[in-house]
């Protein structure tokens, strides 16, 4: 039996989204779930049954109309703008379905830019280089993004949101811009990079290769969680 740690706790959360005509729309409707420390979750659903909402309300982008998230038992929904743009600069790593490369930088420039928002100028090449090769890139790190395959700038994309060490690394359809292959390699990478270095990952995804990857399994409808599924016997350390 493995044994965990919770990282993030979210409680009865709803996000309503005030349309100009007095209509009300329900995205999330009532979603509680723990996540563990270094786990892999992927989350399901059909389109429009809220899997983008709940990860902006997880990684800082978006606040709930109600409910709880705690991060480490901190609840963050009460946090400041500012407090939670530190959130999503320092302690979370996206990963999008269009890798958001910007053209006129170099790939390990485009990594680079992550720490440079966190003030972090010395030895940011260095570091680049040494995430940019743990991604398979190493002997990329000076082409333009439209010098690579997709595959190849959504593992620049990934190097970006590891280059933080984040705590938490959310991605939304990573491989839906990828081909079935360039899709497996990529979940393959996201698997292994879970596994070496540790981090908590929550992907939102329908690519079988990622889904097989996953300890947990969230399925998603209406704004509800309609039922998971666990690779693994968990048992839970100092739950908060
Ligand atoms: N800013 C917004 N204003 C109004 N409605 C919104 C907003 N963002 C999302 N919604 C609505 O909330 C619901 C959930 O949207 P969300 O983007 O979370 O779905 P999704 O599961 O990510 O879908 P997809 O698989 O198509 O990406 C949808 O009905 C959507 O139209
Ligand atoms: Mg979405």
């Amino acid at each position: 039996m493995e044994s965990k740690e919770i990282l993030i706790s979210i409680s009865d959360l709803h996000r309503e989204f005030q349309m100009g005509d007095g209509i009300v729309v329900k995205a999330l409707r009532g979603i509680s779930m723990e996540i563990y420390k270094g786990e892999f979750v992927v989350v399901l659903g059909p389109s429009g049954s809220g899997k983008t909402t709940l990860l902006n309300q997880i990684g800082g982008i978006d606040s709930p109309t109600h409910g709880s998230i705690k991060i480490k038992g901190i609840e963050i929904t009460e946090w400041s703008a500012n407090k939670l743009a530190e959130y999503r600069r320092n302690k979370v790593g996206w990963i999008f379905q269009f890798f958001n490369l910007i053209p006129s930088l170099r790939v390990w420039e485009n990594v680079g830019l992550a720490l440079e928002f966190q003030g972090k100028r010395k030895m940011i090449k260095t570091h680049c280089i040494s995430i940019l090769d743990a991604v398979g890139l190493g002997d990329k790190i000076d082409r333009f993004p439209s010098q690579l395959s997709g595959g190849e700038q959504q593992r620049v994309a990934i190097a970006r949101a590891l280059v933080k060490n984040p705590d938490l690394i959310v991605a939304d359809e990573p491989t839906g811009n990828l081909d079935f292959v360039t899709g497996q390699k990529i979940a393959n990478l996201m698997k292994e990079l879970n596994q070496e270095f540790g981090g908590t990952y929550i992907v939102v995804s329908h690519d079988v290769s990622m889904t097989k990857k996953a300890d947990r399994v969230f399925h998603l409808r209406d704004g509800h969680i309609e039922s998971f599924e666990s690779n693994k016997v968990i048992a839970v350390e100092n739950p908060y």
